[in-house]
């Protein structure tokens, strides 16, 4: 399993990049908007940074301006995943996206029917958010399964990108069911290098060491 980070922060991206680990980085408008910054400058930074796909969601509605607003994303750095929303025009644009050979990362994904029409539709990469189903009392983790299995019955090319994860058991899980990515925060990024048994293990290295 690859390891994105979500985020459109470039010190976190420059240091999750340090660690050696990075395939590629995830952006949403909340999380633009956090950063105050220049929409299209902000993804060129991004893209000279990480050689890996880079999401850069539209936030035209209607198909035809989302296929304006992709083509313009798509034409910053070569790059360049265009990330658009699960909807009838979304599906229309990644379709048209497909046919363009332009990348595509189809958001907000809570069901397999959903997932399988964006499949169908030519998405590069499908995100099927876990934490916000888990926050709904719905099983996040067992749609990337579901996603997993159809997909590979029917032979469908589509990545699952396990978006929306808020702790190291999501990135354990996802990887054991099969999601070829988890976009992760860098909060969680750094807590999978942890265990108290590490810690505890350098620590009487260190004092052996010492003696
Ligand atoms: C994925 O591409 C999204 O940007 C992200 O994972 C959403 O996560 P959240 O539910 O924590 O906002």
């Amino acid at each position: 399993m690859k390891f994105f980070i979500d985020t459109a922060n470039l010190d976190e991206i420059k240091e999750a990049k340090e660690l050696g680990i990075l395939d590629g980085v995830t952006t949403n408008p909340s999380l633009v908007a956090k950063e105050n910054v220049d929409f299209h400058e902000r993804i060129r930074q991004i893209a000279a940074v990480v050689p890996g796909s880079v999401s850069a969601e539209v936030i035209a509605l209607d198909a035809e301006n989302m296929i304006k607003e992709g083509k313009e994303l798509a034409a910053i750095s070569e790059n360049i995943t265009v990330k658009v929303p699960m909807t009838v025009d979304g599906l229309k644009a990644v379709h048209a996206f497909s046919e363009l050979g332009i990348k595509t990362n189809v958001t907000l994904i809570f069901s397999v029917p959903q997932a399988l029409l964006a499949a169908r539709a030519g998405a590069t990469y499908v995100s099927p958010f876990l934490g916000r189903l888990d926050d709904i009392g719905h099983d996040g983790l067992q749609l990337i399964s579901d996603l997993k299995t159809i997909f590979d019955t029917h032979g469908l090319p589509t990545q699952i990108i396990a978006a929306s994860v808020r702790h190291p058991i999501h990135v354990n899980e996802a990887a054991k069911r099969g999601a070829h990515i988890a976009t992760i925060p860098l909060k969680v990024i750094k807590q999978l290098t942890l265990h108290p048994l590490t810690d505890k293990g350098i620590e009487a290295f260190l004092a052996d060491w010492n003696k």
